[in-house]
């Protein structure tokens, strides 16, 4: 393709408010779809040789099109088979102790097969197949070419897949994907655990990802809005477009009540096979609504590329009205003020599901994240999956979107680039981070040239946005420091900060990565067996610190602009300070669900202006009468008065940013607390039971309604409770669970750092393999045409004068031909299962399968382990299966380790979870039905619960079946 020189173009905007409704009269051929249901999954890496690169289109094995897949599972995406396996002592911890990885080759390969229908009047658009994100190293193939290997497993890949397409057909995509290898030091999950997307466009169209929306001038009088977008003519007809543009405010943001401005480009004329580049602004004449986490209004681009009055394409892109940026005295800006980052680091990993988010469950961990003040996220440590930035730009939340790895080598460079056009127009996108904790390199030259070249790269893409390093080191300023616009602070605080930026006093900063504390949720002493930490604020590695420490010293220091905790949730991985049987991190201030740990209402008392009162520890300690206890509040009244049973225990000042604590001698009861404000007055009360045992189970769903849409999901608080209805905190009931309705269970957890319990029960079938022994072979001829019978190939032949065949027995010359032979005795129970399919090791080269005479197939690569669906031809009794053999050089035949395969029906294994310290959660999708999900939850001791959720109509987004 060529590239013309770019048009830039300044129309006027105008308000056209009222020319819209027939703007939208014109329909746009782009289609935007769905490929995330009905896949095809089978772990193991059956077939090593199905990559065929020395010609083309001749993947084989499940490469290609005609394999047989009946008794794969069927999934939908996003889907993480880590989270399927067992955990193992002997596998790594920092990716959380799963089964996967070298030492477990049957775990670590997995394979994902797709067909689907295009009609013949799509011929003539360009088709595409996008990836968001696959851990990791997967090798695509449409129709049994082979289309792309891409190995990071965070960045999405894209190719046009329309020459090798069917048109008016069907169509099969297949991806194996390897994740034997890690990428991080943290649970990173397997499989397509992203959304896969295909889009159908005009020949000419917008290229994906390429516009940029910006905002140059912000004033009380007008906004200047600034499109630059790509368009591509894969047409072989030289054709003049025009770019369109309708601007959408938040609701009633217009103060005459119109809701749109608009602008178009000059027209314009892309020669055939080329591509160029337009761009132009559209005002908006009044003051627009500013976009921030507490206020994220947005506003929304459509895109239109018009020729000879049509609409060839279109794009829908939501923006924010605001600006960032970083200043060396002040600190974050947004909006031209200072704005206080009250960051979390996160992974992206959550109970029951892994690394395979539904959008839902991202949108109830940012309002999770929210509940405790957080207005910003780092994506640690790799670019995020789209629809969490979505979300954050909806419910506000600033992101530091961040890189997977540091290079200026060309590779390193085209995903620095993807992940910036992909994200550059999200509202909450506030700052790219090039990289993390480089130890080995970051303070030399070398290191200090990459960081500079990819952050010149981003002033080119993106020169709305700063750049920074999450760098492991005080007062140093080598290499990256030297370069890089905002300097990051990943665990120092202290003497050395204020030094350097003293030294330093034009270069911005902020704390890419703070405190690190480990507690477990509940847990209020350390128990190195069972692996949990005490939740007070008081355990930390030795390379980090406590809340308390690193909030006090930022929260005094403007300049540095606030920070981000390691970490916002708990994740799989990094089980510090032990090892198993501890496989989930203690960082979060929130567990793997998402329940709060106490030190939340630290942060809640001081990054929010709610006001807060919290009690810890819970006061359930039978056994402990007359002992001292540690009792910690988090709160942000000025005073804080303590009472056992009623008597008081004293009334402490509360410094900023600090927390207040008592011993206290334990006696059943009621612990509860006072804050007062400056002038003495009651503002918050709060207190700690000693409860009953727990009596019954508590069910609550996070929404009372959800979307049938067969993504949404429900989240249910499972708690056990005393006969008062209140929250055991030592409860921990094995809870079973049951669902009628429109809904499925996806996953359970409890946020038990030590849990070894299942987070999914997958339905499996039975399988057992028979034996295909006793093979019998002779030189011959044999016809495949049908119609024409081969009496060798029938049931009756008398086979006994042919030769025996041996494992590594490969008799055939060059052009011979043979026919082979075996029995294989079935049983009526064998015969009353969903799938039987016949497995052979090797045939050489050419191989026409025949079951009683039936034709089940045929195999014309002797490097694959071809299989044949046989069902219909096998019978219960004696069958014959034949194979008629044709080498076309080398030596050829015909390996005699065949087997049926027989897989029974997918058994639905009960779903259950412990209680981990009186709470479990349950996560419940729902289908396409719209209705009601009911699910029950029931134990040998206590109370069982039933809850429900409607299943709302809800017209799913474009998807193919
Ligand atoms: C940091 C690192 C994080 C995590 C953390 C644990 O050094 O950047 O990924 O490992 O330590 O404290």
């Amino acid at each position: 393709m060529n590239m013309i020189p770019a048009v830039r173009s300044l129309v006027l905007g105008a308000c056209v408010g009222l020319l819209i409704p027939q703007l939208m009269a014109a329909e746009s051929p782009r289609e935007h779809l769905s490929l995330d249901a009905n896949w095809k999954f089978h772990l193991g890496d059956d077939w090593p040789g199905a990559a065929h690169l020395e010609n083309s289109g001749t993947g084989s094995g499940p490469a290609g099109e005609r394999f047989a897949d009946s008794d794969w599972r069927v999934v939908n995406v996003p889907h993480d088979w880590a989270i399927e396996l067992p955990f193992d002592p002997t596998a790594d911890g920092g990716h959380g102790f799963k089964a996967l990885g070298g030492s477990f080759p049957r775990n670590s390969v997995g394979w994902y097969r797709r067909k689907f229908d295009l009609p013949a009047s799509d011929s003539g658009k360009r088709i595409w197949l996008t990836f968001d994100g696959v851990y990791r190293d997967a090798a695509v193939w449409v129709n049994g070419w082979f289309v792309r290997h891409h190995e990071g497993g965070y960045y999405p890949f894209r190719e046009d897949v329309t020459d090798l397409l069917r048109f008016g057909g069907t169509n099969t995509i297949s991806v194996r994907v390897d994740a034997t290898k890690s990428e991080g030091w943290f649970y990173e999950g397997a499989g397509i655990y992203r959304h896969v997307w295909l889009d159908k466009t005009a020949p000419i169209h917008l290229t994906p990802d390429s516009t940029f929306i910006t905002t140059p001038e912000i004033s009380a009088k007008r906004t200047t809005v600034h499109l630059e977008t790509r368009l591509a003519n894969d047409s072989s007809v030289a054709t003049t477009v025009s770019v369109m543009a309708t601007i959408y405010g938040p609701p009633n943001s217009a103060p005459d009540g119109s809701y749109a401005c608009g602008g178009e480009s000059p027209s314009i004329v892309i020669p055939a096979h080329a591509a160029t580049e337009v761009a132009f602004d559209v005002t908006i004449p009044w003051e627009a609504r500013l976009w921030s986490p507490e206020k994220p209004d947005l506003h929304s681009a459509w895109i239109r590329l018009r020729a000879a009055g049509e609409t060839l394409d279109d794009a829908r892109i939501s923006f924010g009205i605001r600006t960032v940026g970083f200043d060396a005295t002040n600190g974050f800006l947004l909006n031209g003020k200072h704005y206080e980052l009250y960051g979390t680091c996160n992974h992206q990993d959550h109970a029951g599901v892994g690394a395979a988010i539904p959008d839902a469950l991202q949108e109830f961990r940012v309002k999770q994240l929210k509940a405790f003040g957080c207005n910003a996220i780092r994506t640690s440590h790799n670019p995020p999956t789209p629809e969490l930035l979505e979300v954050c730009d909806r419910l506000g939340l600033l992101v530091m979107d961040e890189s997977r790895l540091m290079g200026s080598d060309s590779e390193n460079m085209k995903k620095w680039d993807d992940q910036i056009r992909r994200d550059r127009n999200h509202a909450s996108v506030a700052i790219w981070c090039i990289a993390n904790e480089q130890f080995a390199v970051q303070d030399t030259p070398q290191a200090g040239n990459v960081a500079r070249t990819m952050q010149d790269y981003v002033k080119q893409l993106d020169p709305t946005r700063p750049v920074t390093y999450a760098a492991p080191e005080g007062n140093v300023y080598r290499g990256i420091n030297s370069v890089i616009e905002v300097r990051g602070w990943n665990y120092h605080y202290g003497p050395d900060v204020d030094k350097y930026h003293a030294e330093h006093p034009g270069q911005p900063n902020v704390g890419t990565e703070q405190a690190s504390v480990v507690g477990t949720r509940g847990i209020y002493t350390n128990d190195r067996p069972h692996g949990y930490v005490a939740a007070y604020d008081v355990v930390w590695p030795g390379w980090t610190t406590t809340a308390e420490s690193w909030w006090s010293f930022f929260a005094e220091r403007p300049w540095l602009s606030g920070g981000f905790v390691w970490t916002g949730f708990d994740y799989r991985g990094e089980p510090t300070p032990y090892g198993w049987p501890c496989i989930n991190s203690h960082f979060g201030i929130l567990d793997t669900c998402g329940f709060p740990k106490d030190v939340f209402y630290y942060y809640q008392s001081w990054w929010t202006t709610n006001t807060v009162l919290h009690l810890l520890p819970h006061w359930n300690w039978p056994g402990r009468e007359g002992s001292e206890i540690l009792v910690e509040a988090f709160s942000n009244c000025r005073q804080v008065e303590l009472f056992l049973n009623g008597a008081s225990l004293g009334k402490q000042e509360m410094k900023p940013n600090s927390k207040l604590s008592w011993q206290v001698k334990y006696a059943p009861g009621t612990l509860s607390a006072k804050g007062f404000d400056a002038n003495g007055q009651v503002i918050a009360e709060t207190k700690v039971e000693t409860t009953g045992d727990a009596a019954q189970i508590q069910l609550i769903p996070d929404r009372k309604t959800i979307n049938a849409d067969g993504k949404d999901v429900a989240v249910f608080t499972v708690a056990a409770v005393d006969a008062q209805g209140r929250v055991v905190p030592v409860a921990q009931n094995k809870i079973n669970f049951a669902i009628a309705g429109a809904g499925k269970i996806i996953g359970v957890g409890n946020g038990d750092p030590s849990c070894h319990e299942p987070d999914t029960f997958i339905p499996k079938g039975p399988v057992q393999d028979i034996a295909v022994n006793d093979w019998r072979w002779k030189l011959g001829e044999f016809s495949t045409r049908r119609g024409q019978a081969t009496p060798e190939f029938a049931p009756e032949f008398d086979d006994s004068s042919w030769g025996t065949v041996k494992k590594g027995d490969l008799p055939l010359k060059e052009n011979e031909t043979a026919i082979y032979r075996a029995h294989v005795k079935l049983t009526p129970a064998d015969l009353d299962n969903p799938n039987l399919q016949i497995h052979f090791s090797l045939i050489d080269d050419n191989g026409w399968v025949y079951v009683n005479n039936q034709r089940v197939g045929e195999s014309h690569d002797w490097n694959s382990q071809p299989v044949f669906e046989a069902r219909n031809a096998l019978h219960a009794g004696d069958n014959v299966i034949a194979v008629g053999v044709k080498n076309d050089g080398g030596a050829g035949g015909l390996s005699p380790e065949v087997f049926v395969e027989v897989v029974g029906k997918p058994q639905a294994a009960p779903w259950s979870r412990s209680l981990f310290n009186g709470l479990a959660q349950i996560i419940v999708q729902s289908t396409r039905e719209a209705g009601e999900l009911t699910l029950t939850a029931s134990s040998d001791s206590l109370k069982p619960a039933t809850a429900a959720v409607q299943t709302q109509a809800f017209a799913p987004s474009p998807s193919l079946p």
